[in-house]
C-alpha cells in the first residue's frame, strides 16, 4: 500500500481530488466508487471547483456508492442518496442515469444487492474506489465480524457505528440499525483504491490497517492484499506510525 502523509485536511482533499481528476481526464467514462461521511466532503468541494473553473467533465463518468442506510428513502435528509446529490452530483454535469446508489427502501433486498453487483459488472467494474474508514475499521458498512461478506449485502450496524453516526441525526435512536453495503469482495475488485483518513480519532485504526495482521476484526486490513491502494492520511491521523 502506498501511504501519502499530508499536512492537514485541506491538503488531503486537494491531493485526493487531484488523483481522481487525473483519472477522469485519462478515461472519460471512468467508473467511480464513491463514499459518504465527513472525510470526502473536502475532496468533493475541490472537484466541484475544478468542474466550474477548469471544466473537469463528468458527462461520461459512472458512479456507484458504497452503501445506504436500510429504511431511509432517497428524500430523507440523512440518506446517502440525499447526501450525494447535495454535496456533489447537483453541482457537476454528471448524467442522472450514470449515478447508482443502493435503494434503502427496497422491498427485495436480495434482488437489490444482486442487481447492484450486476450493474457494476456490466459497467466494466469499478476503476477507482474512494473509501473512508470507520473508527472500528469498517470500510463501506462492512463491520468487524468473525467473517466478512464478499458481495453487496444487508448488515447490522454495530453499537459503535450507530453512536459514531448519531452526530448526523438528532439522537442515536434515529440512526437506522441496518444498512446495505458493497461487500469486501466488491471493494477489492476495484482496480484502484484511495483511502482517505484524517483526524487524531483515526490514528489507532489506520496504524492497525497498515501494520497490523489481516483480520476480519479490522475489515480495512484486507486492503493490504490489494495491489493498487493509496492511503492519503493527514499528520494527526498518521501520528501512530509516521
Ligand atoms: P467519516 O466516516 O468520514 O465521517 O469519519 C467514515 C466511515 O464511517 O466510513
Amino acid at each position: 500500500m502506498k501511504v501519502v502523509v499530508v499536512k492537514n485536511y485541506k491538503e488531503l482533499s486537494y491531493r485526493a481530488a487531484q488523483l481522481l481528476a487525473s483519472q477522469i481526464i485519462e478515461k472519460k467514462n471512468l467508473v467511480l466508487g464513491l463514499a459518504t461521511g465527513n472525510t470526502p466532503i473536502g475532496m468533493y468541494k475541490e472537484l466541484i471547483r475544478r468542474h466550474r473553473e477548469e471544466g473537469l467533465d463528468f458527462y461520461k463518468v459512472v458512479t456507484f456508492n458504497l452503501d445506504e442506510y436500510y429504511g431511509l428513502s432517497p428524500e430523507h435528509p440523512q440518506s446517502y442518496y440525499f447526501f450525494m446529490w447535495n454535496i456533489l452530483f447537483k453541482h457537476i454535469n454528471i448524467k442522472k442515469e450514470n449515478v447508482h446508489l443502493l435503494n434503502g427502501v427496497t422491498e427485495n433486498i436480495d434482488k437489490e444487492c444482486k442487481q447492484y453487483e450486476n450493474l457494476i459488472q456490466k459497467s466494466g467494474g469499478i476503476d477507482l474506489q474512494i473509501l473512508g474508514i470507520g473508527d472500528n475499521g469498517h470500510i463501506g458498512f462492512n463491520e468487524p465480524d468473525i467473517s466478512l461478506d464478499t458481495r453487496t449485502h444487508l448488515v447490522n450496524l454495530t453499537a459503535k457505528t450507530i453512536r459514531a453516526n448519531s452526530r448526523f441525526f438528532n439522537n442515536a435512536q434515529e440512526v437506522p440499525k441496518q444498512a446495505i453495503t458493497m461487500g469486501i469482495g466488491t471493494i477489492m475488485r476495484a482496480k484502484k483504491i484511495i483511502l482517505l483518513v484524517n483526524s487524531k480519532r483515526k490514528a489507532r485504526v489506520i496504524e492497525r490497517t497498515i501494520n497490523g495482521p489481516i483480520t476480519t476484526k479490522v475489515p480495512a486490513t484486507v486492503l493490504q492484499l490489494h495491489n493498487e491502494v493509496t492511503i492519503i492520511v493527514d499528520q494527526e491521523a498518521a501520528s501512530q506510525f509516521a
